[in-house]
């Protein structure tokens, strides 16, 4: 069933959202271990999941069992890991190199590799690894930031066909700087069983407005296509960000 309005959760500050958020990544990774059932968590990069990760270790290092875990990204900027531009990259200072993760729950995208044989091999490898629903692979948790100009993931606004394709993942095009990505579509993304959206900032704020209402440009968003089909969608936003809601 279609989740018909997102939720919307607005806190004070970012480092309010993000302790909430990583409450939520806590509180979920204890249901899915006294469930028997490990965790598939495609999580996303740029800025704003730094200060995720780090209210993950503060509050969570010893508490969350990191091996009933496994760590997917919704995209990859196509460099070396070792790039300051990497997604994995960061992730892996801001939080794996900080929690005891076995390296196998770790399924970063080779962002070194050739773009289209590296979608094609993360693709068998999501293939491999995570879990049908409605006869495609379906991520426990996807979480997902928002750029300013409405993109999610690496689908961008002029590359709204990632939203529909039957792939897992695509190469893309970041529009201003050309940088090629690995991402994963939005069928796949919507076929997640829960997606978070974490949005801080108030450059976010009017974009993020003509999403949520739906306004007549927001058409132009990827942002706006997220809507998975048989699971929850909410939005973890601090004031700012929400400040034109
Ligand atoms: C990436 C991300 C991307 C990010 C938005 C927001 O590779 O850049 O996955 O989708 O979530 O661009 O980025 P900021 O958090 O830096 O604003």
């Amino acid at each position: 069933m279609t989740s018909i309005n997102p939720e919307i959760k607005i806190f004070s500050t970012a480092e309010d959202t993000a302790e909430n958020l990583a409450e939520l990544f806590f509180k979920k990774s204890e249901n899915y271990y006294r469930s028997k059932k490990k965790l598939y968590a495609a999580i996303s990069g740029g800025n704003t999941p730094q200060i995720f990760f780090n209210k993950l270790v503060e509050k969570y290092k010893e508490k969350i069992r990191w091996n009933n875990i496994c760590f997917f990204w919704a995209d990859e900027r196509c460099v070396a890991p070792t790039d300051n531009d990497s997604n994995y990259g960061m992730t892996k200072r801001n939080l794996l190199d900080k929690i005891q993760i076995p390296a196998e729950n770790i399924f970063r995208i080779q962002g070194e590799n050739d773009p289209l044989k590296e979608a094609v091999r993360y693709s068998s490898v999501i293939k491999k690894h995570v879990a049908e629903r409605n006869n495609l692979p379906s991520f426990d948790l996807t979480i997902l930031g928002m750029g300013s100009d409405g993109h999610t993931a690496s689908i961008f606004p002029d590359q709204l066909h990632l939203l529909k394709s039957n792939k897992i993942c695509e190469t893309a095009i970041h529009p201003q700087s050309f940088q090629k990505r690995i991402t994963l579509t939005g069928t796949i993304i919507n076929n997640s069983s829960q997606i978070v959206f974490f949005v801080t900032g108030e450059n976010k704020s009017k974009i993020l407005a003509d999403i949520l209402h739906v306004s007549e440009n927001s058409k132009l968003f990827p942002a706006l296509y997220i809507k998975p089909v048989d699971g929850s969608l909410s939005w973890y936003l601090d004031k700012d960000a929400a400040s034109n809601l």
